[in-house]
Formats: C-alpha cells, sequence, structure tokens
C-alpha cells in the first residue's frame, strides 16, 4: 500500500483554499510541463488532481489522493504524459502550500507524499483497455467535467446540452437501438456542443444574427469539441459524432459536407434533437418556437437537412406515440 501516512488532523481551511485556487493552480502546472502536454484533457486531470489534494487534506488522509494517482497512472498510461503533469501539479501544490500565509501545515508531510507521486508516477505502466464497469464510471466522470466546464463558460449552452442528451435517448428507444447504443447517443448528445467552451461568449450570446466572419467562429465549435474529446481517454469514441452533428443530410452541412448515410448515425441523431430543443428553447435574439411549430419545421427539412428516419421518429416522440 501507499507509504505516506498523515499524522496531522484534518485541516479544512487548508482544504478550502486549495479548492477556491483549483483552476490557478491547475494552468501554473500546465506552465511547466511540455506544450505537447497541454492539452484540455491534461489540464483536467491536473484540476482534478488539486481536488483530491483537498480532498485528502480535509480529513487527513493521503490514500484518497495517492490511490487516485495511483489510478490516473494507470489509466492514462500511453495515453497522456501523466507521470511528469502530476509531478508539476504535486510541485505547484507543494509551492502554493508553502507559499499561502497564514495556513498552518507541515511542508514536511507534503514533501513525503510528493515523493511518494513520484514514486508511483514512476512504475512503468501496461496500456490496456479498461475493465468495461471501470470505463464506464470514468465515462461519466470524464463528461461530468466537461459540462461543468461548459456550465462554467456558458450555462445556457449546458441547459441545452443536457436537454439534447435526454432527447437523444428518446429517439434511441424509439428506434430501437441497443441499450448501450441508447446510452452512447444521449452521451453524444451529452456532448455534442462541447466545443463551445472556446467560442467567445459576445458570439455565443450575440442578441442578433451573426455576421458572416462571426458565423465562421461559431461553426468552429464542431471541430474544436471533436479535437478536445480526441485527446480525451474513454471519450474519443465520440469524436464523430461531436465533429458531425451539423452536417446536413444533402451534404451541404459542416464541417466535412458528408451526406446521408455517410453521416455517422450517432451524429444524424444528435443533429434532430440539437435542431429541436434549440428551436424550442430560448435564443437571445429570437422567442422561443411552440414544439409543434418546431416540428414542422423538422418535417419540412426532412431528407434534406435531416434523416427522414429520425425525423419520423422525433415527430412520434413529441406527440407522445414513442
Ligand atoms: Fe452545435
Ligand atoms: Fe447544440
Amino acid at each position: 500500500m501507499y507509504q505516506t501516512r498523515s499524522v496531522r488532523r484534518g485541516d479544512p481551511r487548508l482544504s478550502a483554499a486549495l479548492k477556491e485556487r483549483e483552476r490557478e493552480i491547475a494552468s501554473e502546472a500546465l506552465a511547466r510541463v511540455s506544450a505537447q502536454t497541454r492539452t484540455v484533457a491534461a489540464e483536467l486531470l491536473a484540476v482534478r488532481f488539486v481536488e483530491r489534494f483537498a480532498a485528502s487534506v480535509e480529513v487527513a488522509d493521503w490514500t484518497i489522493l495517492l490511490r487516485w494517482v495511483d489510478g490516473a497512472c494507470r489509466r492514462y498510461a500511453g495515453v497522456l504524459a501523466v507521470a511528469p503533469l502530476l509531478i508539476a501539479v504535486a510541485e505547484t501544490v507543494r509551492i502554493t502550500v508553502a507559499s499561502a500565509a497564514g495556513l498552518p501545515c507541515d511542508i514536511r508531510e507534503i514533501d513525503l507524499v510528493h515523493a511518494e507521486i513520484e514514486r508511483l508516477a514512476s512504475i512503468p505502466r501496461l496500456v490496456r483497455e479498461p475493465a468495461l464497469h471501470e470505463a464506464i464510471d470514468e465515462i461519466d466522470v470524464a463528461l461530468d467535467d466537461l459540462i461543468a466546464r461548459l456550465d462554467d463558460s456558458d450555462p445556457l449552452t449546458a441547459e441545452h446540452s443536457r436537454a439534447v442528451s435526454s432527447w437523444c435517448a428518446r429517439l434511441g428507444r424509439r428506434l430501437a437501438l441497443a441499450k448501450h447504443d441508447i446510452v452512447g447517443v444521449s452521451r453524444c448528445g451529452l456532448i455534442h456542443d462541447v466545443g463551445k467552451i472556446t467560442t467567445p461568449l459576445e458570439i455565443l450570446n450575440a442578441p442578433r444574427r451573426l455576421s458572416d466572419e462571426e458565423m465562421v467562429v461559431m461553426r468552429r465549435h464542431a471541430e474544436d469539441g471533436a479535437k478536445l474529446i480526441a485527446a480525451m481517454p474513454l471519450v474519443n469514441h465520440m469524436t464523430p459524432a461531436v465533429r458531425n452533428h451539423h452536417e446536413r443530410f444533402d451534404g451541404r452541412g459542416y464541417p466535412d459536407g458528408l451526406a446521408g448515410g455517410s453521416i455517422p448515425s450517432f451524429a444524424r441523431i444528435v443533429s434532430v434533437a440539437d435542431a429541436f430543443n434549440a428551436m424550442i428553447g430560448r435564443r437571445p435574439y429570437r422567442p422561443p418556437f411552440a414544439p409543434s411549430v418546431a416540428l414542422e419545421r423538422l418535417v419540412e427539412n426532412r431528407g434534406t437537412q435531416f434523416d427522414p428516419i429520425v425525423v419520423d421518429a422525433m415527430v412520434d416522440v413529441v406527440t407522445n406515440r414513442g
């Protein structure tokens, strides 16, 4: 088992101070690693490290952090440069704690923890597929992280994403998908707009129609989201649905201009759920449409913008036939 034991009592004050600064500490840590290691996935991992560190400090139990470090080294072996990243975050936390005025703490104990992290990070790991139960837990954790970030930057898009996810699940059931595909498509619905994390808010929330240049920036969210997801272990299989959720059935969509059956099937489902929910939802530049009007628009664009089978399923779902 892990070689460091706490001799102190929990320190809720230090824990709260660390939690408050978790994003700041994560970005300082990222500045200490190579440019290739500086991905969004790495940033999420760094934030998670600080959270676990704070949780350990709060109850004086370092096994919370060390068990997580061990697991992260194992899970992300071969996917992320996890060892240098975790060592960089550990060092940044150490510096933060050492320089925090008025926060009583035992730096020697933190040094011992640091040494243990270095030991765990240096163990050679097998690159392997995670066990199924572990993958399911981890996917949800990774998705929660993403949605929390989206909520921070744009709560309206996060709310839209949750709604799209539940429309996708209902569509999946209506389309008689296998259980795991229903889960899969609803997860894709949840993160389809995650690329909007990087879209400037003045464009996202513009109370008017966007200019051509602004539209180009807005449209980038499909590719940006796909890049973000592609860099994340365990959720990168959702990349096609995220990248292609704005394709049109007639091939006039973006970013790849795919048509018909060459559009990934989850993307075709997300596309209908997304359009419907966008129409019935609040938008900064127009009032919501009534569900019946939104449904009419989907039917009008059946076979041009949308997959006809998915539109038919949506009609059934919304009119309670599904
Ligand atoms: Fe989108
Ligand atoms: Fe959307």
